[in-house]
């Protein structure tokens, strides 16, 4: 078998590639891509060559195959921007940058929090939250901003809880976040916003030291396994990771619904297909949308093609999720489909861990949101809403809506 050739760029491709005129769609450029190849050589963003995956089963090939590091401090690892680099290259990386064994201790640490018995078990609590969000945007009066009203602090709240993190403190670690997953947000910004969030979360777990309560970080303090920075580290992939991805699954979920009056009504007249609606939204709109990163740490064939030691490799969910191969007319959104084998959490050993719960605020937030506001439609035209293009999970940015 000709192996491909390594050494230059397949195509003329800069990541990460804009958008087209679908808001929902992937970048048109990765489609095309996809149709000549499902694993193409291109450019970054610095000019250096990485390898990016758009289709489903390379992306599985990837992801489980422990050639491929998630460390970012590995040669080869593909930054998107100056700001990721700063980012993903912190002295003390959480378990998501880091490979097994390492990733795989500290990840263990955390297993028993997110199995799904649990977030079966959290659903009354889950209600309460999504409730009493609604109560306010509701007695606050029509119009309301979904995403500042609802669909941020839903997930808030949520984390907060299991976390240990006060509420009261939400605006805070709320604008961190969303500096550090910014994809224009300059170095020295980052470095910034992550010292502060990590003095804040060193703070708080010294406090749970001494306060000890049945939060995730008091227990993970009172394990006596880490030592502070690692369990800043702990809370801080907790919070980035877990708020900004079901935020924007709410309000991005909710906007596709709109958009599409056949699958809404369905929805609406069978709230039983709340949990397929979900899998087809993670599917259809997968926020995750820059690529999840890895290097190669040796030469790895993969379909005929070479990746060499000291590659990188860009995993785009959004084009996996469409492939053809799998989810036949994958373009359309179809509440109805088994989307189940969709990619939008990843795959492989750092698949998301906090998925039963997000799965589980997934399907009461939208659930609750269509049952009691049966009348929910935008508030502006459709032609102006903005997008977040240049973050790192990808949603509307703000969403009017009344009802
Ligand atoms: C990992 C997506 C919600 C915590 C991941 C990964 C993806 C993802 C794609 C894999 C990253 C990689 O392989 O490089 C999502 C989406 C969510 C969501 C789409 C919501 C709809 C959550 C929640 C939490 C969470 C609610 C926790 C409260 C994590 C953590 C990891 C992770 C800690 C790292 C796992 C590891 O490296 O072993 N997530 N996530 N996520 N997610 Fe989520």
């Amino acid at each position: 078998m000709t192996l491909a050739h390594s050494a230059d760029t397949d195509r003329e491709l800069t990541l990460p590639a804009p958008r087209g005129a679908c808001p929902f769609s992937p970048s048109p450029a990765y489609t095309e891509v996809h149709r000549a190849a499902p694993l193409t050589k291109v450019s970054l963003w610095d000019g250096r060559p990485c390898w990016l995956v758009t289709g489903h089963q390379q992306t599985r090939t990837v992801l489980q195959d422990k050639r491929f590091s998630a460390d970012a401090r590995v040669p080869g690892f593909p930054f998107l921007s100056p700001g990721r680099r700063q980012l993903l290259t912190k002295a003390q990386p959480s378990f998501l940058r880091l490979d097994d064994p390492e990733h795989a201790r500290l990840r263990r640490m955390l297993t028993g929090d997110f199995i799904v018995k649990r977030a079966e078990a959290q659903r009354p609590q889950l209600q309460k939250i999504v409730d009493e969000a609604l109560d306010r945007v509701i007695a606050k009066g029509s119009p309301a901003d979904l995403v500042r009203d609802f669909a941020l602090p839903v997930p808030s709240r949520v984390i907060c809880l299991l976390l240990g993190v006060p509420y009261a403190d939400h605006e805070f670690f709320e604008s961190q976040t969303s500096t550090l997953v910014d994809l224009s947000t300059p170095p020295e910004q980052i470095k910034a916003a992550m010292g502060t969030l990590n003095g804040y979360l060193t703070e708080l777990a010294e406090r749970k030291r001494h306060e000890p309560d049945d939060s995730m970080l008091s227990r993970l303090v009172a394990r006596g396994e880490l030592n502070q920075a690692e369990c800043a580290a702990m809370g801080m992939v907790l919070l980035v990771a877990g708020h900004e991805t079901t935020a924007n699954m709410i309000s991005f979920g909710t906007l596709a619904l709109l958009r599409d009056p056949g699958q809404l009504a369905r929805l609406r007249a069978e709230p039983e297909l709340i949990k397929s609606a979900v899998e087809e939204l993670l599917r259809y709109l997968s926020v995750v949308h820059f690529g999840l990163p890895r290097a190669a740490l040796e030469d790895v064939e993969i379909d005929g093609t070479l990746i060499r030691a000291g590659e990188g490799v860009l995993c785009m969910l959004s084009a996996a999720n469409r492939d053809e191969l799998v989810f036949q007319d994958g373009d359309e959104l179809d509440i109805t489909r088994d989307a189940r084998r969709h990619l939008a959490f990843g795959f492989g050993v750092h698949q998301c861990i906090g998925q039963p719960l997000a799965r589980a605020e997934l399907q009461i937030a939208l659930g609750t949101l269509l049952r009691r506001l049966p009348d929910l439609r935008l508030a502006v035209p459709y032609e102006e809403l903005e997008y977040r293009t240049d973050k790192a999970v990808y949603g509307v940015r703000s969403l009017p809506v009344t009802w």
